[in-house]
């Protein structure tokens, strides 16, 4: 088995922790702090799990570079682990070498941990002729079936069956997949992902319609491209592929965070303060930059991938100005962001509305919002929002995170409430944000991380 360890005097951007965090740790904020400074976002989870599991497509040994210090990320390494991959960890660099493969079935706890777990099943499928992949996990925000993953490798010749709890499948004619032509029901990210990498080793060509258009798509391909995957069409709905019976590992970096990115814009405009952030691309942001400057924020881009923002009281005027948003697939507005954003909304002058369309469940943040004092409605899956602004500021609470976004979504309340926050679950968040406290302490914010109860109960 592979070793797994990880050493700081190689980290790339900031100082990774040695020690992971405690058991059921909490973070403490004692909010009302204007943000200042700049901060360095992380590679994207949501890239990096994929492009972790892409590497079992590829002889030879992959370098990964920005890769997130994550659980999800380690919980990824974990299960590439459980199939026989050699993984090596140094700061940002993760080295995967799956030469040594011994099974098509990795270990299901880990895989009912997170979604991208998953995602090993076409790759899997693609280079053995055979994989047996438990549910997976994630967060909690709607039924999140795998219906169209199913649909997909059926259609490349797979004869798939659900046993046991597990997704079994193999190669129907006991050689490859075969490329075929099939159009998604839902442009879903996870299942494009899965269907390009098993296509990219069946044989022949492979078109996939309605795709996820997300930016994660364009990184994957890239990674498999580096590989000697033919990839056409990423970023748009329809992906063209001719398959390569054989991949070998190549060095790539992985696309900085769109949602950390968002993250802390949203921060500094829910605390009414001015911060930079890079590396940002630009075009993945254009949505919640376009909301953000309605309400009355500056945006800058002050190099070609630093932007920003302003929300301090002379540039806003009498206060920020609520807004609408309906979540949807990209290029629209990022469901990841509807938690958060609500957090913002519930600090603005006038009624919001938020809808959430991607995903059925994701409201249960909505709860502990109110115990900040936000006034929030929930019908279904819209959310009115009447905003406080500021003659009547959010107030600090004892909140408990129960999904990663909704989570954060609280971390940003309490950073705009007065008074001291206590947040436990946090590590439903610690699944997504690298070196969390330590990025927000550099901007000034009041945080800490305990396991103690500091709160008056
Ligand atoms: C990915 C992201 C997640 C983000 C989401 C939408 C990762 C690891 N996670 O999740 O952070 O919130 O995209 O941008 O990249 N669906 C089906 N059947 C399927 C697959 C999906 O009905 O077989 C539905 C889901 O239940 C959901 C919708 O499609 O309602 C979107 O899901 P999907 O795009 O697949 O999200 P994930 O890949 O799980």
């Amino acid at each position: 088995m592979g070793t797994f360890c990880f050493c700081s005097s190689m980290t790339s951007n900031f100082n990774v922790p040695q020690v992971l965090p405690p058991s059921d740790p909490k973070l403490v904020v004692n909010g009302g702090s204007t943000l200042s400074g700049h901060v360095i976002v992380s590679g994207s989870k949501n890239s990096a799990l994929p492009i972790l599991a892409a590497t079992l497509c590829c002889s030879g040994s992959s370098n990964l570079k920005n890769v997130p210090y994550l659980s999800d990320t380690r919980t990824m390494a974990s299960i590439l682990e459980s199939l026989g991959a050699q993984v090596m960890s140094f700061g940002g660099d993760m080295v995967v070498n799956t030469d040594g493969i011994v099974s098509v079935e990795p270990d299901s706890s880990d895989v009912g941990k997170l979604r991208g777990g998953f995602f090993v099943i076409g790759p899997l499928l693609a280079r053995f002729g055979e994989a047996c992949v438990g549910l997976p996990g994630g967060c909690d925000i709607g039924a999140r079936p795998v219906d169209l993953y199913i649909h997909g490798l059926r259609a490349l010749g797979a004869t798939v069956e659900l046993r046991d709890g597990k997704v079994q499948a193999h190669v129907s004619n006991g050689k490859d997949l075969i490329g075929a032509s099939f159009r998604l029901g839902y442009p879903s990210v996870g299942a494009t992902e899965t269907l390009m990498m098993a296509a990219c080793m069946a044989e022949g060509k492979t078109v996939i319609s309605n795709a996820a258009q997300e930016p994660e798509i364009i990184d994957l391909a890239g990674f498999l491209t580096n590989c000697g995957a033919v990839v056409e069409g990423a970023g748009t709905d329809t992906l063209y592929i001719t398959g390569r019976r054989k991949l070998y590992g190549s060095e790539y970096s992985i696309m900085p965070d769109r949602i950390e990115v968002g993250t802390y814009m949203l921060a500094a405009a829910i605390t009414r303060s001015c911060i930079s952030i890079s590396p940002v691309a630009h075009i993945t942001l254009t949505c919640l930059a376009d909301k953000l400057s309605g309400a009355g924020c500056k945006i800058l881009q002050l190099s070609d991938d630093t932007l920003e923002l302003s929300a301090v009281p002379w540039t806003i005027g009498d206060d920020l100005r609520g807004f609408s948003v309906k979540t949807n697939p990209f290029p629209g507005f990022p469901t990841d962001l509807q938690p958060l954003t609500m957090a913002l909304l519930s600090t603005c002058k006038g009624v919001s509305v938020i809808e959430e369309s991607v995903f059925e469940n994701r409201m249960s943040h909505v709860t502990e919002l109110q115990k900040f004092g936000a006034k929030i409605q929930v019908c279904g899956s819209r959310a009115t929002v009447s905003g406080k602004g500021k003659a009547s500021p959010l107030r600090g609470s004892q909140v408990n995170a129960t999904d990663l976004r909704g989570g954060m979504s609280l971390v940003l309340a309490g950073l705009a409430a007065e008074g001291i926050t206590e947040i436990s679950g946090i590590s439903h968040v610690d699944r997504g944000y690298e070196s969390l406290e330590m990025k927000l302490q550099g901007l000034g914010a009041n945080v800490i991380r305990t396991t103690t109860t500091t709160f008056p109960v």
